[in-house]
């Protein structure tokens, strides 16, 4: 069986949408026929990855965008409405993990570089969206957090500290914004299989066989499982949901 999703008419935005999950999401909001604007920082990729689409006959549009800079967050938000005439879902994903520290040796720049792209980027993209969806009546926001938005890990306080504002800025703007036809929702992944992950196996700071031993689903999740529950969140059949931190990490917080 296959879930699927319609998207027709409708036109999504993804930040890090070159790689991984905002990667899968897109290409899923594509599949469903929405118009995609992809924003990432990394040039080639988020070039290659919207010509993708477009070769397969969907509406997508590149942004090269660095989302710890406001006035490029704005730029490509307002890019794709005015390609695609509106904004009716947001996946705000782009995200950095820095290499693990002892809290007492944490570097103030890398602090700051994370809570910059992981939480202070996130702002930035559900700032510029709400301005058009508060001008439409509607919408659907999906900030990614992470299991590290729900609990603590050894070595992570300063990842661990930007997820969990990620939270806080979702239940909050979601109050305000339910009223006016509104939703926003957070995402908490737990260890999926994408290049990130793939870096901190290679970096010997993450033990695959652990990771996947810590979870009840006894395997990483794929990119693309995340993408399925960005776009139910996004569907009008989570018309109801609103202000949640969901996880989808094979049962890892459920311990
Ligand atoms: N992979 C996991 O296990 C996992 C688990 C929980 C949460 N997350 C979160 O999910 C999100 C996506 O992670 P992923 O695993 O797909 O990672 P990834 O490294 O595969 O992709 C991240 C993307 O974000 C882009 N990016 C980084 N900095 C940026 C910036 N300043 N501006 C714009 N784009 C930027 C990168 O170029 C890349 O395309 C991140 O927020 C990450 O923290 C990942």
């Amino acid at each position: 069986m296959s879930v699927t999703y319609d998207f027709r008419g409708k036109t999504a935005f993804v930040t890090g949408a070159s790689s991984g999950m905002g990667l899968a999401t897109a290409r899923a909001f594509a599949a469903s026929g929405a118009a995609v604007g992809l924003a990432d920082i990394d040039a080639g990729a988020v070039e290659a990855a919207a010509q993708e689409l477009t070769d397969a006959g969907h509406q997508a549009l590149a942004l090269v965008c660095d989302v710890t800079d406001e006035d490029q967050v704005a730029a490509a938000v307002d890019r794709t409405v005015q390609a695609f005439g509106r904004l009716d879902a947001a996946f705000n994903n782009a995200g950095i993990m820095p290499p693990p520290t002892d809290a007492a040796d944490e570097n103030a720049d890398q602090f700051d570089r994370v809570q910059a792209v992981n939480l202070r980027g996130i702002w930035a993209s559900m700032k510029h969206q709400l301005r058009h969806m508060r001008a439409q009546g509607s919408g659907a926001i999906v900030n990614c957090s992470s299991l590290g938005g729900l609990v603590g890990n050894p070595g992570r306080a300063a990842y661990h500290a930007s997820k969990h504002g990620v939270i806080g800025l979702t239940k909050s703007a979601a109050l305000e914004y339910g009223p006016r036809g509104i939703r926003i929702n957070a995402i908490c992944p737990g260890t999926i299989h994408t290049p990130m992950v793939d870096t901190m196996i290679a970096a010997g700071e993450l033990d695959r066989g652990q990771a996947e031993k810590g979870q009840a689903i006894d395997r990483l999740g794929t990119p693309e499982e995340i993408a399925q529950a960005v776009l139910w969140l996004c569907s009008p059949g989570a018309g109801y949901v609103t202000g949640i931190a969901l996880p989808v990490d094979g049962g890892y917080t459920a311990q």
